[in-house]
């Protein structure tokens, strides 16, 4: 039995269950930096990605052409079969900063992609509340950002990100400004949610462990120019716990990244 049912529409079928396919995506930005150089991958249903490099190796670059928030100089980029040319409802971006607007409680911010389109309803009002209590905010609905630490406030933005809808998530170091602990228990959290929810996610950060023990696939990049170095499968079953960092084969994964990395930044 073929596990991959191919489209057979357009000229270049996209198999079902690729929801991104970059072949050859490139970004020159105006004044000649080349950010990111020909880059090709696949991201699947379901799959959670990371793209793990230095800093400027254009990480930012590719996730927010996949969103659609800026044009590609080269190549071809779709998502769901289709070529992204702008943001759209079914692609959802978050950034290292929460963003929440101040004077709203943590509910009214998670149900901010719903004001865009209508006055909330009490079906709404009832999700976001089942959002806030996925992300660990039960109680925390009318709380004000203020009030909540650095972790709480990306926890409503978490949650705001999945009251918007989308199955593909891109996440820029969600969790980068975070201290470690947190950072380790969001990112523990973040496992379970995708888990529960079954959504694909492209993960931007430049910690090799990080990466390797969150994804199924590792997009490795190098700087000047950005390009895609290799793109390294993580083979480990899931659910995944804590102590899979401590084993040979997790820290085999991660030299072997590095090597990749020091050899060619
Ligand atoms: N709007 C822009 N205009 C010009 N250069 C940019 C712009 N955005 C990013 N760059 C450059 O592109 C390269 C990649 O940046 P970025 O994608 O932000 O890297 P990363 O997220 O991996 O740190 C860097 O050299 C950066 O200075
Ligand atoms: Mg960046």
């Amino acid at each position: 039995m073929s596990s991959v049912a191919i489209e057979q529409s357009g000229p270049k079928a996209v198999p079902r269950d690729v929801v991104v396919r970059a072949d050859g995506v490139e970004k020159t930005f105006d004044g000649g930096v080349v950010a990111l150089e020909g880059a090709s991958f696949d991201v699947h249903k379901g799959e959670f990605v990371s793209v793990l490099g230095p800093s400027g190796c254009g990480k930012s670059t590719l996730l927010r052409l996949v969103a659609g928030l800026i044009e590609r100089t080269g190549g071809s980029l779709t998502a769901y079969g289709t070529e992204v040319t702008a943001p759209r409802a079914d692609i959802a971006m978050m950034f290292q900063r929460p963003t929440l607007l101040p004077w709203k409680t943590a509910l009214d911010n998670v149900l901010l992609p719903t004001l865009i389109e209508r006055r909330p309803t009490k079906e709404d009002r009832e999700r976001a509340i089942g959002l806030l209590r996925l992300t660990g905010l039960t109680d925390f609905e009318f709380a004000y950002p203020q009030h909540l630490s650095g972790g709480m406030q990306q926890r409503v933005a978490l949650a705001r990100l999945l009251n918007a809808g989308a199955d593909l998530l891109l996440l820029d170091e969600p969790f980068g400004a975070l201290d470690e602990f947190t950072r380790e228990r969001l990112n523990l959290e973040l496992l379970r949610i995708q888990r529960e929810i079954h959504a694909t996610i492209m993960f931007v950060t430049h910690n090799i462990a990080e990466a390797v023990f969150l994804s199924d696939k590792v997009l490795v990049m190098t700087p000047r120019p950005g390009r895609l170095a290799a793109e390294i499968d993580v083979p480990f079953a899931r659910p995944r716990a804590i102590e899979l960092t401590a084993t040979p084969e997790f820290n085999a994964l991660v030299l072997k990244i590095r090597d990749i990395l020091g050899s060619r930044s």
